[in-house]
């Protein structure tokens, strides 16, 4: 076989690790392996060349992607996908490994359906989003990074007893938001799948302050429906007087080295991801679940949604209490 690899969205720790993983284990079964890059724009482009084992030697620790990545809005036009298609065939790729998220599984579903090439899909975005599997690629790495600056937030906040809005990613979903929340110990935790309520937030913080507590660290996931971090914390400044400061952690949640679990989980995917193309398997996401290797048609990865574990938010409550 001759496989195309690519990644594509929002770039995720991990990603590298995931490439080098398909290009070693489709290289010890005689496959030939062809890196795409800058996602299914380089597809488009034809800018498509081949990888060996050397080509991915020392990459396991770097974070973001070698081959770049890109969300392309031509790849998801007739004429753009006609384009990729004839690239397919011009470099006699028989199937392509696409190392994304949401958009990038629903890229690979359409293409895939439409010109009836092999694709097989691996989980990668920090947001966590994606169902058919529990984690995604860099979802570990990006709650480590925003653990560190919120544990340093906490030395200044507790100094300074002052109220901290901490703003974390995660598009539409508070994955990232509920993790960092627990493991950093913060007083609050906002995030789109839990109805936020101001005049509650203000009664929780005004108690927090009564009860003596040094720190008011409230987390706001990106996509919460009350606003951003700055807008809430201006709502509660006119609701209490009491001083805030404001710290989005933005795009160091998403860079660095992948963590340990991220390049496990990436090593685990990628080999799983040759051994279904050997098999003759295509049109699938292939994820973990309760430890096993799971295989989820593309489009239930973005149709169906993944439920976050509320379980977390009321322990949150009870242990920052
Ligand atoms: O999907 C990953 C993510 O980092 C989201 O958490 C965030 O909303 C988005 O990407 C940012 O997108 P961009 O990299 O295009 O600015």
């Amino acid at each position: 076989m001759r496989i195309g690899i690519l990644t594509s969205g929002g770039d995720a720790p991990g990603m590298n690790a995931a490439i080098r993983a398909v290009v070693r284990t489709a290289l010890h079964t005689r496959h030939s392996v062809f890196g795409i890059r800058l996602g299914y724009n380089g597809l488009i482009a034809g800018d498509i060349f081949p990888l060996d084992h050397a080509g991915v030697a020392n990459i396991i620790q770097r974070g973001g992607t070698i081959l770049g990545t890109a969300r392309s809005e031509e790849f998801m036009t007739v004429k753009g996908m006609r384009k990729a298609a004839q690239n397919m065939i011009m470099h006699r790729l028989d199937a392509v490994v696409v190392i994304g998220g949401e958009g990038s599984m629903r890229g690979a579903d359409v293409f895939s359906r439409r010109h009836r090439f092999r694709l097989i899909g691996l989980p990668a975005t920090i947001d966590n989003d994606l169902y058919g599997t529990d984690f995604t690629i860099g979802f570990d790495t990006a709650v480590n990074n925003a653990l560190e600056a919120i544990d340093r937030i906490r030395d200044t906040a507790s100094s300074l007893e002052r109220i901290f809005f901490v703003e974390v990613m995660g598009r539409t979903a508070g994955f990232i938001g509920l993790t960092v929340g627990l493991a950093s110990g913060a007083e609050e935790v906002l995030i789109p799948e839990t109805p936020t309520n101001l005049n509650q937030l203000v009664r929780s913080l005004r108690q927090n302050i009564k009860k003596g507590k040094k720190t008011n660290i409230v987390i706001v996931a990106e996509g919460d429906e009350a606003g951003n971090a700055l807008e809430i914390a201006k709502k509660v400044k006119k609701m209490t007087g009491e001083d805030y400061r404001v710290a989005v952690l933005g795009y160091i949640q998403r860079g660095g080295a992948p963590s340990a679990r991220d390049r496990v989980l990436a090593s685990k995917l990628g080999y799983d991801a040759v051994r279904a193309l050997r098999r003759g398997g295509s049109g699938y996401m292939v994820g973990e679940v309760n430890g096993k290797t799971v295989y989820t048609k593309f489009r239930d990865t973005y149709r169906r949604k993944k439920k976050i574990d509320l379980r977390l938010y009321k322990t949150l409550k009870i242990l920052a209490d």
